[in-house]
């Protein structure tokens, strides 16, 4: 059986075989059908109780909140209440009916639940990577609840994106995922990132949910879910993480959902406030810092969650963005140093504009100052008016020597269309 939840406080109760992943969906197609014309995305996210701290009801918030009404016509919400306490789900239909009222009628919100007696064994699993029984039942069982929303989530749209149920959304982040989309059209990918959180922010064409669902299931006992979601990827053949940056999605929870542990788990590069990703225009790197190994130049500029890493720079070395085409830029953001190696990140630095290619391609001819980096970091927005013509080049200017390495982490500019 399957269940979902409607506004006036009736379960609808779907029959199918319990692992008949394909039967479920078609069951409830025609109730969903009817409710909605046919959408871009589906939000899909799976809640368990916790024992401290529960943000379901803000994450819906905030989906709701930093989406417009136009945005929201082609987005559908599902909730899947996972947790085996029947009064608990009920007390959760109640708290989100109470706030959401609008969103449930409108077919924009849809609460489903699984229940227990569809799940396989939660006992006496494998005790894989010598986690502690309760910790593999947890994460087990966390599989089948992801199964079963994806299985349900399979045919309500074009794509699917995976959050978790404590995640604050950025401004306008369905746009963003539009707009990446739209950018890799023509290329083939499995899987989108918008977060390097867990399985928050990733994007799946809906068509391969079916398949998602059934090796989640296939699997369950034996791994985290985002250690699976990482093996579907280079299963469907991409090798590469695509992840965009900046983030769209960020844990707002202080604590994970096993055992209300603590979890400061937190993506720096997430941006609140991002209605456009940055387009980085086609470009070439030139630099005169010593690259160390394969953390190349281009690394720094592309989506890819690597970084180029250089040795001991000195003052007047620089790295420098080349452009293809001269470029409108409108905002320019330059992240130095890592988390895990914050001490190589630029101590002292600026960036400038350039015009003027040179003939050989390695740079321009004339800069103009921008402004220097503060603890690491350099951000300028309303750069359109700032030179004359287009720029050329930004480059990255070192100004005092540092023993320390450099790694630039990333390089994100945003361009004003040609209109
Ligand atoms: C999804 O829709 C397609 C085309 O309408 C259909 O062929 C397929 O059987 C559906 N799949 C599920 C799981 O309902
Ligand atoms: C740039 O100049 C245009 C035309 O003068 C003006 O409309 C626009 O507001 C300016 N933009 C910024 C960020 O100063
Ligand atoms: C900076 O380093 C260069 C060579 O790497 C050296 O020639 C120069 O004297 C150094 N400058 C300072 C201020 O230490």
């Amino acid at each position: 059986f399957f269940k979902v939840h409607q506004p006036n406080n009736q379960w609808i109760t779907g029959r199918s075989r319990c692992l008949g992943l394909t039967d479920v969906s078609v069951v409830l197609m025609s109730v969903l059908l009817s409710l909605r014309v046919s959408e871009f995305l589906t939000v899909g996210l799976s809640s368990v109780k916790r024992k401290r701290g529960n943000y379901l009801l803000d994450t819906l918030k905030s989906i709701f909140e930093q989406s417009t009404q136009e945005e929201l016509e082609e987005m559908v919400v599902v909730v899947h209440l996972a947790d085996p306490d029947l009064e608990w789900n009920t007390q959760v239909v109640k708290d989100i009916t109470a706030r959401f009222t609008p969103h449930l009628l409108r077919g924009q919100l849809l609460v489903i639940h699984a229940p227990p007696e569809c799940y396989p064994p939660l006992e006496g699993l494998k005790r894989n990577y010598n986690d502690a029984e309760d910790r593999v039942q947890f994460r087990s069982k966390q599989n089948v609840d992801y199964a079963y929303l994806l299985g349900f989530a399979a045919n309500l749209s074009s794509y699917y994106l995976m959050i978790e149920d404590d995640v604050q959304c950025s401004k306008s982040f369905f746009t963003a995922i539009r707009k990446a989309v739209a950018s890799r059209e023509g290329s083939y990918w499995a899987t989108l990132e918008f977060s390097k959180l867990g399985y928050i922010g990733k994007l799946y064409h809906s068509s391969d949910l079916p398949q998602l669902a059934q090796f989640l299931l296939l699997f369950y006992q034996e791994m985290p879910c985002d250690w699976l979601l990482g093996h579907f990827r280079l299963m469907l053949a991409q090798k590469e993480v695509i992840r965009f940056k900046p983030s769209l999605f960020q844990h707002i929870g202080l604590y994970s959902s096993f055992q209300g542990t603590f979890n400061r788990l937190k993506d720096d590069d997430f941006e609140a406030d991002s209605l456009d990703l940055p387009d980085n225009p086609p470009a070439v790197m030139v630099t005169d810092i010593d690259t160390f190994e394969a953390y190349l130049p281009s690394k720094a500029y592309s989506t890819i969650p690597e970084y180029f890493w250089g040795k001991a720079p000195s003052a007047g070395s620089h790295f420098t963005i080349v452009f293809h085409q001269p470029a409108r830029i409108s905002r320019i953001q330059v992240y130095t140093g890592s988390q895990e190696r914050n001490r190589d990140c630029l101590h002292a630095g600026a960036v400038e504009l350039g015009s003027q290619r040179q003939g050989n391609g390695k740079g321009c001819s004339l800069y103009t100052h921008l402004g220097a980096f503060e603890g690491g970091r350099f951000e300028r927005r309303g750069l359109e008016n700032s030179t004359a013509a287009a720029p050329e080049c930004v480059r990255i200017l070192v100004t005092e020597n540092q023993s320390e390495w450099l790694i630039i982490r990333s390089i994100s500019i945003w361009t004003k269309p040609n209109s």
